[in-house]
């Protein structure tokens, strides 16, 4: 533990700690077929994180959590990979995994480095995992080693406006107001809280993945439904209906 870089230390103790809190919002996801994502379960319909073809590809999901997404890809045919940092969220993905009877491999370990091979997967998917909670100058990088050319990594992170919005108290919704410069942000820490979280601007995106060898093919704005719902207290869905409060990055190594 004491190796580790620092904010993947401190990210660990935070979700061992939360983990307890995301176990029934995993079991509702792991009882999906349909997948649905973010904060307010917008229908992959809509904003289509998976490719069209699936069967018999190869995936590896950045930050899994209880793995509901690997269990959806499995379901799908696709032999899939989970990597994370907190052993006590793996915990309640292995639990399902034997509810279910549902066999994928899931690994204790950081995005930022991982054990796999140069080009060992066909698809990368993160939601609210790595790209919100690894350094992404190093977990970008690290999941277009791990593509094979042609491959696609798909995330879902906070929008950067939201963040922008939102003040340094942990738990007060976004205003419509910008109350955090643009320039800088790039690393949050809320106060009294033990974990570091990365948002970076769509420029600081566009930059680092092109020169990690990615093809951007397309950034999604998720807006919610007029009858959606959230459990987080930091966005409404009057604000979320204005304004993107998530955005989706699709992007394609280069062949
Ligand atoms: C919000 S969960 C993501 C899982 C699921 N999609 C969800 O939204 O509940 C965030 C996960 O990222 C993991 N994580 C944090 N830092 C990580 C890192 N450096 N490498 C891999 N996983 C990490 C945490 O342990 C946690 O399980």
């Amino acid at each position: 533990m004491n190796n580790l870089p620092e904010h993947v230390r401190r990210n660990r103790l935070l979700w061992d700690d939360w983990a307890q809190k995301f176990v029934a919002a995993g079991e509702a996801a792991w009882a999906q077929d349909i997948p649905t994502w973010g904060i307010w379960g917008v229908p992959e319909s809509q904003i289509g994180m998976f490719p069209q073809e699936l069967a018999g590809k190869e995936a590896i999901e950045l930050g899994c959590g209880t793995a509901y997404i690997s269990a959806w890809l499995a379901r799908r045919g696709v032999r899939v990979v989970g990597i994370d940092n907190s052993e006590a969220q793996l915990a309640t993905a292995r639990r399902l995994q034997q509810q279910y009877g549902l066999e994928f491999s899931l690994l204790h370990g950081k995005a930022e480095t991982t054990p796999f091979s140069d080009a060992s997967f066909d698809f990368a998917i993160s939601e609210y995992g790595a790209c919100l909670w690894a350094d992404p100058q190093r977990w970008v990088p690290e999941a277009a080693r791990l593509l094979r050319p042609g491959g696609q990594l798909v995330f879902l992170v906070n929008s950067f406006l939201m963040m922008l919005c939102m003040s340094a108290e942990e738990g007060i919704a976004a205003t419509d107001r910008l109350l955090r410069p643009a320039f800088g942000l790039s690393r949050i820490e809320w106060p009294g809280d033990i974990g570091v979280e990365f948002h970076l601007s769509h420029g600081e995106w566009i930059r680092l993945l092109t020169s990690a060898g990615f093809e951007i093919e397309a950034l999604v704005e998720v807006r919610p439904e007029p009858t959606a719902t959230t459990r987080y207290p930091f966005v409404t869905l009057e604000w979320a209906r204005q304004w993107p409060c998530e955005e989706v990055w699709k992007v394609r190594k280069r062949a």
